[in-house]
C-alpha cells in the first residue's frame, strides 16, 4: 500500500493537469527521455534481457531467426563489417559477432552500453560499442552492413529521420547493404485516441516510488502517432513521457529515402525475412546501396 507518511501535501490544479493531457503540437517533447533516464532504463534494460518478450528488444528466438536470416542476405565472407545501430544491450551485435562479424554498435543509453561492453569481456566477444547518438556520431569507418533494428528509424522525427540517412549514406560501402525495420498502418488499426490510467502502489516501471500514470494515444495526420504517459509520482511531481512514432507504406518508406541512392529495394513482413504482406503489422527494408 502506499506510503503516505512520505506523501508531501501540494494542489494539482485542474488546469495543470488538462493542459498535459490535452493534445500537444505535433513533436512537443515532455520531460522524461525513456532511454536515458536513470530509473526508467533499468527497466528498458530488464525488458531488453527478458528472453521470451518482444518488450524493447524481441525474443530471443526470433532474434536468432532474424540473424540467421541477415547471414544468409549478406554473408560474412562478402560483407564483414558491420555496424549495429540502435545496438541496446549489445543482442543482436553478440549474435552478429558470433556469426564472424567484424561488429559496431552504436547506442546512446550509457546503462545499455555498459552492460554491453562487460558482457562482451565476459563471453571473449570482440565487439567496438560506443556510447553516442547515432545522429550525431562522428565516424570515419565504411561498412558492409548496417542494421537498424526494431523499428527505431520511426521514433525519429522526419528531419532526424533524414539526418540518419545522410548519415547511413557516408557510413555504408557502396553494395553495402542497410537494413531496417518500420511499423505499418495494421499495427495501430481500430485503436484511434485513446486514454487509460493506471495506480502503481509500489516501484514500477516510470518511477521509485509509487505513483499514478495516465496513459494517452493521438493520432496526428502524416502516419504519426503519439504515446503519451503523464505520471504523477507520490510526492506530487508529474513528469510526462511523450514517444512519437510514424509508420509507413512501400510508397512512403520510399519517398522518405528520398535523396538515398540505392540500387536495389527489397521489402518483407519482417526483420527475420518473412516475405512481405500487406497486412503485416511490420516491413522490413533491405537496400543495397
Ligand atoms: C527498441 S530498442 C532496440 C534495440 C536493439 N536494436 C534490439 O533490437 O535489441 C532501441 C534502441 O535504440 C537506442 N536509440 C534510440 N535513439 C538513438 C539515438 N539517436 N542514438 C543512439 N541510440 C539510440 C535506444 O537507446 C535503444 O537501445
Amino acid at each position: 500500500m502506499l506510503d503516505k507518511k512520505n506523501i508531501t501535501k501540494e494542489s494539482i490544479t485542474f488546469e495543470a493537469l488538462a493542459s498535459k493531457l490535452n493534445r500537444p503540437k505535433l513533436y512537443e517533447e515532455g520531460d522524461l527521455h525513456i532511454w536515458k533516464d536513470a530509473h526508467i532504463s533499468m527497466g528498458m534494460l530488464e525488458a531488453h534481457l527478458s528472453k521470451s518478450t518482444d518488450a524493447a528488444s524481441r525474443n530471443d528466438d526470433f532474434m536468432d531467426a532474424s540473424v540467421d536470416w541477415i547471414i544468409q542476405i549478406a554473408p560474412v565472407t562478402a560483407f564483414p563489417k558491420l555496424l549495429d545501430l540502435g545496438c541496446g544491450p549489445g543482442l543482436y551485435s553478440e549474435r552478429f559477432r558470433k556469426k564472424g562479424y567484424e561488429v559496431t554498435g552504436v547506442d546512446f543509453s550509457e546503462r545499455s552500453i555498459q552492460y554491453a561492453r562487460e558482457q562482451s569481456v565476459i563471453k571473449g566477444l570482440e565487439i567496438d560499442y560506443l556510447c553516442a547518438d547515432y545522429l550525431y556520431v562522428n565516424i570515419e569507418a565504411q561498412f558492409d552492413v548496417i542494421t537498424l533494428i526494431y523499428c527505431d528509424f520511426g521514433a525519429l522525427k522526419v528531419e532526424a529521420q533524414l539526418k540518419l540517412l545522410d548519415n547511413i549514406d557516408r557510413w555504408l560501402k557502396p553494395g553495402g547493404k542497410l537494413i531496417f525495420d518500420v511499423l505499418t498502418k495494421h499495427q495501430f488499426e481500430d485503436q484511434g485516441d485513446t486514454a487509460v490510467w493506471h495506480l502503481q502502489e509500489k516501484s514500477g516501471y516510470w518511477k521509485p516510488n509509487p505513483y499514478i500514470c495516465m496513459a494517452q494515444q493521438f493520432d496526428y495526420e502524416g502516419d504519426i502517432k503519439l504515446f503519451q504517459y503523464l505520471v504523477m509520482d507520490a510526492h506530487e511531481k508529474m513528469s510526462l513521457a511523450r514517444v512519437w512514432t510514424h509508420y509507413f507504406s512501400k510508397g512512403s518508406i520510399r519517398e522518405r529515402l528520398g535523396a538515398f541512392a540505392y540500387n536495389q529495394m527489397d521489402f518483407y513482413s519482417d526483420v527475420a525475412g518473412k516475405p512481405f504482406e500487406e497486412t503485416s503489422k511490420t516491413m522490413c527494408m533491405v537496400i543495397e546501396k
